[in-house]
Parts: C-alpha cells; sequence; structure tokens
C-alpha cells in the first residue's frame, strides 16, 4: 500500500480497511514525518510510527529496519493509543536495525531549515522537523548513527555518544543552533531507559517476517510519505529521505521483491503538497481555497495547511509506474462535489513548446513546465452516504472511468468520507 502522490492521500484509512484481510502489518520507511488518520465512528486516531493496523487486537504490527524511530514519540503514541483502550503489547515488534532518531537530530534539522530560509532564497525543505533527514544522513555515514538494539546495551552506547556527541556538536555549530546543547552522559541514560521500556518489542524482525511468511500468514506493507517524495524517484531536493515508493520494501524489510503479489496505490482525486517543492497543477485562487476548505486539508502531523491543486495524472502515471501499481484507491472524491467543471492533467508542455505525457523527477526541471489540461463536467450532489459506484452522479463515475483510461489501472476502491463506512469497494 503506497501513496501515489506528496504524501496524505488517505493511506491511513486504507490500512485500516486492508488489515482486515492481512495478519501483519508492516512500516518499512520514513519515521514520524508521517501522520495516518483512522476514523472508526466517533474516534478519530492519528498514527505516526505505529502501523495504523494496531487498532485490530489480533493483528502483529511490525516497525521494520528501514524505519527511522524516535524512540520518545514512540512511547508518546504507545501510552496515547494505551490511554484510549488500543492494546499495545506483544502486537507490535520493533526492529533492533531500525535507526534511531536523536534530539540532535531534530535540531539539526530545525537549524539546517533555518539557516536555509535565512541565506538561500527557495531551498528551504519545509521538513516536519521531526529529525527525518539528519537521522537517514547518520545512518548512511555509518559511524556516527545509533540504531534500536545499541539501546539495549547501556554501556556502549554510553562510549559511543561519547564519541559522537562531540562531532554532531561541532555540526550543531556550524549550522548556526544556539539551543540545547548534548550532555552524552545524560542522552545515554535516557536512551538506555527508553530502550529498556521498548526491550519486549525490539527484534530481528528480517527473520520474523520470513518466519510468518513460512507460516502462510498474509502481510500488508505500509508505506509512509509518498512516491513523489521518495529520495531517488520524488522531485528532488523537495523530498524526504527515504525510499517511500514500493522500492524501498526490500530494502526496508528483507523482504524480497517476488514475495509481493498486489499492490494498492492511494491516490486524491484532487493533488495536495504540504511543504517546499514544485507542484504543477498548484491553485493558488478560490478553487484551491475551497478544495483545501472541504478537504480539510491540513497536515496531521504539523497542521501546515496544504497547498491545493488539480489531479496531476501525468504524476500519478509515473508513481504506478515505478511502484508497479495493481489496483487504485481513489480517495476523498466527496470533496469534488458542487465543481461546475473538474480538471486533469495528462500532459506537460515543455519551455521549448513540445508536449509530453513522462513525469519530470527533477525539481528545477519541473518548475518550468505548464500542465496540459482536459476538462471534465462536475456533480452537484454530495456523495458521502453513496454505497456503491453506480449509485454514483453520472459525471463522477466518468471521472473515475477516465482516471482508469489514463492510468491503464482500475480504481478498486472510491473513498467519499473519512470513515469506515464510507467506502466502495468493487467487488
Ligand atoms: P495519510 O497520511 O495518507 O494517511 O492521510 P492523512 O491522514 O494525513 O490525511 C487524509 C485526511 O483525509 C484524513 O483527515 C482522513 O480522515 C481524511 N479522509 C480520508 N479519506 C477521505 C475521504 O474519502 N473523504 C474525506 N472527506 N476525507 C477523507
Ligand atoms: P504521510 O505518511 C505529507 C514532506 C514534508 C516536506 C518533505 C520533507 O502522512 O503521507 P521530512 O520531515 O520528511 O524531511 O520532510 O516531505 N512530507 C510529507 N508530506 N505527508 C507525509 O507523510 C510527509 N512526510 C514528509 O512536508 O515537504
Ligand atoms: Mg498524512
Amino acid at each position: 500500500m503506497v501513496g501515489l502522490q506528496w504524501g496524505d492521500e488517505g493511506k491511513g484509512k486504507i490500512v485500516d480497511l486492508l488489515t482486515a484481510e492481512h495478519d501483519v502489518i508492516v512500516r518499512y520507511n520514513g519515521g514520524a514525518n508521517a501522520g495516518h488518520t483512522v476514523v472508526v465512528g466517533d474516534e478519530r486516531y492519528a498514527l505516526h510510527l505505529i502501523p495504523a493496523g494496531i487498532l485490530y487486537t489480533d493483528k502483529v504490527c511490525v516497525i521494520a529496519n528501514g524505519v527511522v524511530v524516535d524512540p520518545i514519540k514512540l512511547l508518546e503514541e504507545i501510552q496515547a493509543l494505551r490511554a484510549r483502550g488500543i492494546e499495545v503489547g506483544d502486537n507490535l515488534r520493533i526492529s533492533n536495525r531500525a535507526h534511531v532518531v536523536m534530539p540532535y537530530h531534530k535540531w539539526m534539522d530545525e537549524a539546517l531549515e533555518a539557516s536555509l530560509h535565512g541565506a538561500a532564497e527557495g531551498m528551504a525543505i519545509g521538513t516536519t522537523k521531526r529529525g527525518i533527514g539528519p537521522a537517514y544522513a547518520d545512518k548512511v555515514s555509518r559511524a556516527l548513527a545509533v540504531r534500536v538494539g545499541d539501546l539495549l546495551e547501556p554501556e556502549r552506547l554510553r562510549r559511543t555518544l561519547r564519541t559522537i556527541a562531540p562531532l554532531h556538536a561541532k555540526h550543531l555549530a556550524a549550522l548556526g543552533w544556539t539551543g540545547a546543547t548534548i550532555d552524552p552522559d545524560a542522552l545515554a541514560e535516557e536512551f538506555a531507559s527508553l530502550g529498556r521500556t521498548l526491550a519486549p518489542h525490539i527484534v530481528d524482525t528480517t527473520y520474523l517476517l520470513h518466519d510468518f511468511l513460512g507460516q502462510g500468514h498474509s502481510i500488508l506493507m505500509e508505506g509512509a510519505n509518498a512516491s513523489l517524495l521518495d529520495l531517488d524517484h520524488g522531485t528532488f531536493p523537495f523530498v524526504t529521505s527515504s525510499h517511500c515508493s514500493t522500492l524501498g520494501i526490500p530494502a526496508g524489510t528483507g523482504v524480497p521483491l517476488g514475495r509481493i503479489d498486489r499492490v494498492v496505490g492511494i491516490m486524491k482525486a484532487y493533488a495536495t503538497r504540504v511543504g517546499a517543492g514544485p507542484f504543477p497543477t498548484e491553485l493558488n485562487d478560490d478553487t484551491g481555497d475551497r478544495i483545501r476548505d472541504r478537504g480539510h486539508e491540513y497536515g496531521t502531523t504539523t497542521g501546515r495547511p496544504r497547498r491545493c491543486g488539480w489531479l496531476d495524472l501525468v504524476a500519478v502515471r509515473y508513481s504506478c509506474m515505478i511502484c508497479g501499481v495493481t489496483g487504485l484507491a481513489c480517495m476523498l472524491l466527496d470533496v469534488l462535489s458542487g465543481f461546475d467543471e473538474l480538471r486533469i492533467c495528462t500532459h506537460y508542455r515543455l519551455r521549448d513548446g513540445t508536449v509530453t505525457d513522462r513525469f519530470i523527477p527533477d525539481a528545477k526541471r519541473l518548475e518550468e513546465i505548464e500542465p496540459v489540461y482536459e476538462t471534465l463536467p462536475g456533480w452537484s450532489e454530495e456523495i458521502d452516504a453513496t454505497t456503491d459506484r453506480a449509485g454514483l452522479p453520472a459525471n463522477a463515475q466518468r471521472y473515475l472511468d477516465r482516471i482508469e483510461e489514463i492510468l491503464g489501472v482500475p480504481v478498486e476502491i472510491v473513498s467519499v468520507g473519512p470513515e469506515r463506512t464510507q467506502t466502495l469497494v468493487a467487488v
């Protein structure tokens, strides 16, 4: 299960829906930058690090090696769920090889963003300030990293932090950080204590997942962030620091490509983006404001207003291609009720006038294109109480048909509201 745009497509809702037919739910990438919402009746849950499958009592949820884990946020999330009567015990497993987001990663994230804001126009990424980039950077540079398994060895953790803290302190100073400082011994004590609390959940998740597969269990991989934010394949440099397309699954879990037999791509019926970066179909006008109001388009993690625009099928088709999508979930279709006309971007016009149906995963070049639209008639009826696709207004059906034609992938799920019941599933 993977997001096909710039995030917040409604993945939480679909994970919750698909969890019913799986035994194990796995996060393979990202960290607390994700915010996945599940609405069950009057209850609304926002999951950041824990797979959205946790709301079911009989499923195992796994935070695999590809995730960067902020243990402070994770414990807050566990406690908040328990306070609402959700069981979090043996049903949550965390990879001993997942990397740890330390407080100084969050400071670096904040300091780098602030210095780019001040120094270089248009270069700040607009991150979630959850320390994601600096934590993955330490993973890649190896010697400076701390993994979840390291939290279980307090003496070694103290020695490591004593060695790496001065290097991190220099880096922070170079970024202009004047806030809190790193005390390696205090940090080692705090994180060893977090490690003791999390110890019952910490395992080698690669063998765990292969054991589950060997026993015939079915596994749902819950992609966080989205394919256009993928480090290699997204709108670089305005991306996140992990492989959030399905290409991140093998590396992030140890489960090989060949074991994946279905890929559900999640797309909004329009487009949003939060943070900086190119967004060809963005609407900085009343229509954009209307979509934001109707869709309550404000960030689940940061509360920031999301940028809104028309559906960009050049971008979604590219995501379907790199993710190997076999079926689509089209979300938030109800938000589009009441527009006279709807536009779908089918091609890009390049600066030299050439028209292409190929996406450009490069921020600078993508900023120069002009979207080419097809206009479809809208529908006036509210559709949030509709229960099957045939019951949708004719123009809403036509909109979905056109998406399928252009993408060449079936729409298996249509969502017309945040609740579990507001879902039209193809039979
Ligand atoms: P995620 O990050 O992909 O899980 O998405 P978010 O949870 O960040 O944002 C999606 C928002 O849309 C949440 O507030 C959901 O409750 C809501 N939502 C999901 N599906 C629908 C839908 O079909 N219609 C409407 N109106 N809201 C939806
Ligand atoms: P979910 O899983 C929307 C965006 C940030 C920023 C860029 C880099 O809820 O769909 P980061 O903190 O990761 O270094 O930020 O990526 N971003 C998301 N936008 N939904 C998300 O997750 C996102 N995760 C990261 O806004 O532009
Ligand atoms: Mg979200």
